[in-house]
């Protein structure tokens, strides 16, 4: 009978899915090694790149544009927003690849997700974001945080800017340390899961997050 309703809906079960909607409910979070191939991560590091440079206002303002004066002493990244609609060539991918996911999660899990967003993050040597949680005063809309990292060649760990999720556990919580490397994907609950960017200590650190948002 299920797999007859699926055959109805022309559904094709995704490995790739199933296994982050499982490590979703299981643990909130879930970490896809290469979500985006090498190709696509170069792409996404040239586009970053590009703005980064030419943007320099942007490149001195930090936080969101509601919150500016969040201090360096809780974060130190520099952030653009993406927006989708102006269809750059460079992010077409990304975003096909994050719309099948979340058509995905729709079809699947009902989650009602009904709005993105997105920007590219840059950690320069020395920053690193405090503790947090991903939610806002009033906007508790942000149902899963998604970092992918646009890192080039191999991030070391002695390059620091892990990112941290700290974990509850029976007894207290236990941390788990995810090196940013290229083409990982680290999605989260955004209202569970309180996590940290470690401070960089080498390199710059790129990446984009995002946040997929209910109603
Ligand atoms: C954030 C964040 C984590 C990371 O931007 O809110 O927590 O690994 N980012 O970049
Ligand atoms: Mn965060």
């Amino acid at each position: 009978m299920k797999e007859q309703l699926f055959e109805q809906l022309d559904f094709v079960e995704n490995p790739v899915y199933e296994r982050i909607i499982d490590d979703l409910l299981q643990q909130k979070y879930a970490i896809v090694e290469n979500f985006f191939d090498v190709s696509e991560v170069e792409e996404l590091r040239q586009s970053l790149r590009d703005i980064y440079e030419a943007d320099s206002f942007k490149k001195a303002a930090i936080g969101n544009k509601f919150n500016e004066e969040i201090d360096k002493t809780i974060r130190g990244d520099f952030i653009k927003w993406i927006n989708e609609a102006e269809n750059r060539k460079e992010e077409a991918r990304f975003f096909s690849k994050t719309n099948d996911l979340v058509a995905y999660l729709n079809r699947t899990c009902f989650l009602g997700i009904i709005q993105k967003e997105f920007h590219y993050a840059v950690y320069p040597k020395g920053t690193f974001y405090r503790r947090h949680l991903d939610t806002f005063q009033n906007d508790s809309r942000r149902k899963l945080s998604l970092v992918c990292y646009l890192n080039d060649d191999s991030w070391e760990a002695s390059n620091g800017g892990e990112l941290i999720l700290y974990l509850p556990t029976e007894k207290g919580e236990e941390q788990l340390k995810i090196l940013p490397q290229a083409g990982k994907m680290v999605i989260f609950e955004s209202q569970v899961l309180e996590h940290e960017v470690k401070p960089v200590l080498a390199s710059e650190r790129l990446s984009i997050t995002g946040w997929l948002k209910t109603r």
